[in-house]
């Protein structure tokens, strides 16, 4: 049989494992294939950069949208971006009837359903294992493998800087600040962190996720997406005294109002499985109907895991593995029916820093009891009369439009200091 012939564009931590990978493991992989796999050009930002893997004489091309052209059958995009030359080199070569994979989560969470539409129409793949927690397979078990009872939700830890700060803070009872430049140090997080720790990226894989368990067009403008710089190292002391702790989750679920897609900090037990993962690991728990949940957790970035993934797909295309890039033709892919955030239910954390003075306490109860929310248990702790101090609790299920009122009411006292903290709880 014909090799696979392989155009990559990017060659930084991606590409450059993908590139050793290949060059290590070939005949095991091509064996997998059933054909060579070849790599036949590559192209980046700079020629005369030094790497750490070495290209031979592979040729280089300086314009990575021209690959689209080359003789080749499969491009692999990693360069990154929503925009820019990472989609005009996809456009380009699905346009061609080249077969496309990516480890790109932005350009496919804004422009998903358009690349798979211009994939099926030239009788190419589109793939994305990489794109969404790294190594672990849960595109593919999306796609293909839970589809006998279909997916009622999906959530997970999905951005392992966000993860490794959390659980730094637990461990160390450091600032955000502090653990976060310690990341930066460490190079678990990017010098701009922004995407990461306000949430977005996370955002970016969920509205993959979501759109591969409920075949809908990949939707980042229905989601409530928060992310962790508020949260203090007392906050997830308090969790821990609740039986609980602080993850940033992505959740996507089914419900009788729509799909309901929320990025934030959650609560979540103790002892349960999303609870557990530490450090920079990703997780995903799907709930498969009376399959059952499922649940993944590995190593969500860096070089090999991610080369790992773009393999998994470079093979099924060697192979002729491959169908629509959300399992569903893109045609049936339906518009995203959203839930609004004010059906959302479920226990909350509240957190009102106060001044430590006689019935501020009853003061904020009356005021969640007016709005109809009830607490199971509270902790509060004094310090010097008249200084700032926690007052901490953790209500009953309660739906989310009550606490968010309760908590504007409470916020009005001149007793209690700065905005209220509200984390909702998550199964884990
Ligand atoms: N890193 C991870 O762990 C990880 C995990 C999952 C998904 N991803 C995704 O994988 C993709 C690549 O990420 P990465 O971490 O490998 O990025 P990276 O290390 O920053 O590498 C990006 C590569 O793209 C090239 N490049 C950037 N701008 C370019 C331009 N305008 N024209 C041509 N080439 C350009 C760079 O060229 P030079 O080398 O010449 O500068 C570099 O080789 C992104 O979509 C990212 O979200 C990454």
């Amino acid at each position: 049989m014909k090799p696979l012939r392989i155009s990559i564009a990017g060659l930084g931590t991606v590409g450059g494992g993908v590139i050793k990978t290949l060059q290590a493991r070939g005949g095991e992989l091509s064996a997998r294939g059933g054909r060579t796999l070849e790599i036949v050009c590559v192209s980046a930002r700079d020629k005369n950069k030094k790497r750490h893997f070495h290209l031979g004489d592979i040729p280089w091309v300086d314009d990575p949208v021209a690959l689209a052209h080359h003789d080749c059958d499969v491009v692999v995009e990693l360069i990154g971006g929503a925009d820019g030359p990472a989609l005009a080199l996809a456009e380009a070569a699905l346009g061609a009837g080249k077969h496309v994979v990516t480890a790109n989560k932005a350009m496919l969470a804004e422009h998903g359903a358009e690349l798979a539409a211009l994939a099926e129409k030239n009788g190419a793949a589109l793939k994305f294992e990489a794109a969404v927690a790294g190594g672990i397979p849960i595109v593919k078990a999306l796609r293909e493998s839970f589809i006998g009872h279909g997916v009622h939700a999906v959530r997970g830890i999905l951005n392992g800087t966000c993860n490794y700060i959390l659980t730094q803070m637990e461990a160390t009872g450091r600032s955000f600040e502090d653990v976060l430049a310690e990341a930066q140090r460490l190079g678990f997080a990017e010098a701009d962190p922004e995407l990461d720790i306000g949430g977005g990226d996370t955002a970016h894989k969920l509205a993959l996720l979501s759109s591969l368990a409920f075949e809908t067009r990949p939707d980042l403008s229905h989601m409530t997406v928060e992310g962790i710089a508020h949260i203090t190292p007392e906050d997830i002391g308090f969790a821990r005294e609740f039986g609980c702790r602080i993850k940033l989750l992505g959740v996507a679920r089914l419900t009788p109002h729509g799909v309901d897609q929320r990025v934030g900090p959650a609560m979540v037990k103790a002892g349960t499985p999303l609870a557990d993962v530490e450090g920079a690991f990703n997780a995903v728990v799907a709930d498969v109907g009376a399959a059952g949940p499922f649940f993944f957790e590995g190593r969500g970035a860096g070089e090999a895991p991610t080369a790992s993934a773009v393999i998994a797909d470079l093979v099924d295309i060697a192979r002729g593995r491959f169908g629509p890039a959300f399992g569903v033709s893109a045609a049936n892919l339906r518009a995203l029916s959203p839930a609004s955030a004010e059906t959302r239910r479920s226990a909350f954390y509240l957190r009102f820093e106060v001044l430590d003075e006689p019935g501020v306490l009853a003061e904020i109860a009356r005021k969640l009891a007016d709005s109809g929310v009830s607490i199971e248990s509270m902790i509060q702790r004094g310090r010097a009369p008249g200084e700032p101090v926690a007052i901490v609790m953790l209500t009953h299920d309660t739906p989310a439009p009550a606490v968010a009122r309760a908590l504007k009411a409470v916020a009005a006292s001149d007793k209690v200091l700065g905005r209220p903290c509200m984390i909702p709880m998550e199964a884990g």
